[in-house]
């Protein structure tokens, strides 16, 4: 890890949890916890719990936990020292070696980050390159295109011209060959170095923070056989599906619904006509990724994909992924024109509000697809569809609300009212079937996790050990005299235990999100933060139970333990102390009285 302890742990002190979850998640007080619904996966009733006293967050819906530090990396998808740089920053703390970098700092740096600062130095060098004596056709083709220079600098548009000079001005600065390959901006060869972007207009793709982590670019040819576009492939800056054009600007919207269209152009097209709520998943299917990334921002979303064939299809696809995080969707009608950007440019930034005003709820959007090339005359063709638009309306869940649909479907395609209602509550019936054997196998599969089993009952009873010292007043003292940090088999455990051990034995505070913060990796923070709530155990036992159960427990470690050394021993050969050990075991009054005594 690069910062040292000392620092993580005033970063981490400086920042209260509560206050910067709470910029980003609605949160109410609840007791001595703050929750709210969960930004990490979709739920309708709030399980995402922060606990101010502790300074750790977790989620019982979907099991995330961790520190201040932890919530960061997930949420803002961050290494841990971009979080605990972030977090400094928020805090005013001032981290060493930020101006001059030490070379085991730099050494130590990801590949993510060194990515970052490729693609940073190749966003400049394109911006510059789209300004100079060689951009001019470049930039006469954005002018033409009715973007103008506010635009085009705020959304850092570059030209790359054939043989621009990126790779040696790279390498110039110190970067390898290994990261440039990883950068996707070159195809290395037999013959030499390509870059990937000749001759093509640049869009830099941003994350959610305005980092650059990909990019587009766009030929000015007419060309039918080259790609209109070139894009970054996957790299480990940039995974597809995970991120939305334009979302670094649109996160911060007030106007309560986002715009969702296709293209590059379609973005910046809709900003410069006073959208700032525009944001494209380029070109690719919506993912349920980029959908949990809207539903951060609003529960309302207006779909601006081309008019086309492949964007009805691309609209229909979307509409169930976002309704699956909760969020209701519109679909604008542009006709006569193809998307927003050419709609606009014809008809104008208040033509196209309108048409978003009058956007057709997806519902109808859904049935008129449906409706699409039947044939009214044909009865059958009619009662198939009738059926499906029952099924449909089945689905929902509020009755009012089906209601209203029944009553503005059988208007809209002259279906009998009454046998309409009577197949919505037939399918009706098939879709509680449905629902409750879901709920009941989701339950089956809860009570497993819950149980503890033979084989992973070590782990469990281990957490629920460390759990109790960490909370338990007197319990570490009294479990330091019989156990040692050996007899606790899972690493992590162990490494907890001898922590609490030393901070109590110091007579030091037990802060959890210390704690949480010296493991690496959000899987192991999540695991630790989960083992530090005591409600890990306090679910499971009442107050008057607690002391017998941690005397089982800590039989149970120890007996754990000496079987497993037992085993060493006997395949040692070693009589001696497979004597000793088995009299232990078979003497579990020792340890018993022990704890007796001092609990
Ligand atoms: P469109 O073909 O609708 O392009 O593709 P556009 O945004 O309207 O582009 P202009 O207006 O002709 O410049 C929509 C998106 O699909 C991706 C791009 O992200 C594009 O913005 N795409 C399209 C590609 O990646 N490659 C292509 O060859 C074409
Ligand atoms: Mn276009």
């Amino acid at each position: 890890m690069y910062y040292p302890q000392e620092i993580v742990d005033q970063v981490t002190e400086a920042n209260d949890i509560v206050d910067v979850i709470g910029t980003n998640v609605a949160l109410t007080r609840r007791g001595s916890n703050y929750v709210g619904l969960c930004p990490f996966h979709s739920e309708k009733t709030p399980s995402f719990s922060v606990n101010r006293n502790m300074q750790i967050f977790k989620c019982f819906g979907c099991g995330k936990a961790g520190s201040v530090i932890t919530f960061l990396c997930d949420y803002e998808n961050l290494t841990f020292q971009e979080a605990v740089k972030e977090l400094a920053d928020r805090a005013g703390i001032k981290l060493p070696e930020e101006d001059e970098e030490s070379a085991q700092a730099r050494a130590e740096k990801s590949i993510r980050e060194k990515l970052l600062e490729v693609n940073k130095e190749a966003a400049t060098h394109y911006f510059k390159e789209l300004r100079g004596e060689r951009g001019r056709i470049a930039m006469s083709y954005l002018s033409n295109r009715g973007l103008t220079r506010e635009t085009i600098n705020s959304f850092g548009l570059g030209f790359a011209p054939s043989g621009s000079g990126l790779y040696e001005q790279l390498k110039e600065n110190g970067c390898s060959d290994d990261i440039l390959r990883e950068s996707g901006l070159f195809s290395f060869s037999e013959k030499g170095v390509y870059e990937r972007f000749r001759d093509r207009v640049i869009f830099p793709i941003m994350d959610m923070r305005g980092k650059v982590i990909a990019f587009g670019g766009r030929t000015m040819k007419k060309d039918e056989k080259i790609p209109k576009y070139l894009n970054s492939p996957e790299t480990k800056a940039f995974i597809k599906g995970r991120n939305l054009y334009g979302y670094n600007i649109a996160k911060h919207t007030k106007a309560g619904y986002i715009l969702l269209c296709e293209g590059y152009m379609d973005t910046i097209a809709l900003h410069q006509a006073g959208f700032d709520n525009a944001v494209a998943s380029l070109g690719t299917a919506l993912t349920p990724d980029q959908a949990a990334l809207i539903r951060r921002i609003t529960d309302q979303v207006v779909i601006t994909y081309d008019q086309d064939g492949a964007g009805r299809n691309a609209a229909l696809r979307a509409i169930p992924i976002l309704k699956d995080k909760g969020i209701m969707t519109k679909i604008v009608e542009m006709t006569p024109y193809k998307d927003p950007d050419e709609f606009i440019k014809n008809l104008g930034a208040d033509e196209y509000r309108k048409r978003v005003e009058e956007a057709k709820e997806s519902f109808f959007f859904e049935t008129e697809s449906l409706h699409n090339g039947i044939d009214e005359t044909n009865v059958e063709q009619k009662t198939k569809f009738d059926h499906e638009i029952a099924r449909k309306i089945a689905k929902i869940d509020d009755e009012l609300e089906r209601a209203n649909y029944i009553n503005a479907v059988s208007v809209k395609y002259g279906i009998d009212k009454k046998a309409l209602e009577r197949a919505v509550n037939k399918y009706g019936v098939e879709e509680d079937d449905l629902r409750l054997a879901q709920k009941t196998r989701e339950r089956a599969r809860e009570q497993q996790k819950n149980a503890i089993k033979p084989e992973d009952g070590q782990l469990i009873v281990e957490k629920l050990l460390v759990s109790m010292l960490a909370n338990e007043k007197g319990f570490m003292e009294a479990a330091g005299k019989v156990l040692v940090p050996d007899d606790i088999s899972d690493e992590t455990c162990r490494r907890l235990y001898e922590m609490i051990f030393n901070l109590v034995t110091e007579g030091k505070a037990i802060e959890p999100a210390k704690i949480v913060n010296r493991f690496d990796g959000a899987e192991k923070q999540a695991f630790t933060a989960e083992i530090l709530e005591p409600s890990l155990y306090r679910d499971k036992y009442g107050e008057d139970e607690l002391k017998a159960a941690f005397k089982d427990i800590v039989l149970r470690i120890v007996s754990d333990s000496l079987d497993r050394r037992m085993a060493l021993a006997a395949a040692g050969n070693d009589a001696q102390t497979l004597m000793e050990l088995a009299a232990r075991k078979n003497n579990p009054e020792e340890v018993l009285q022990i704890l007796e005594g001092s609990l």
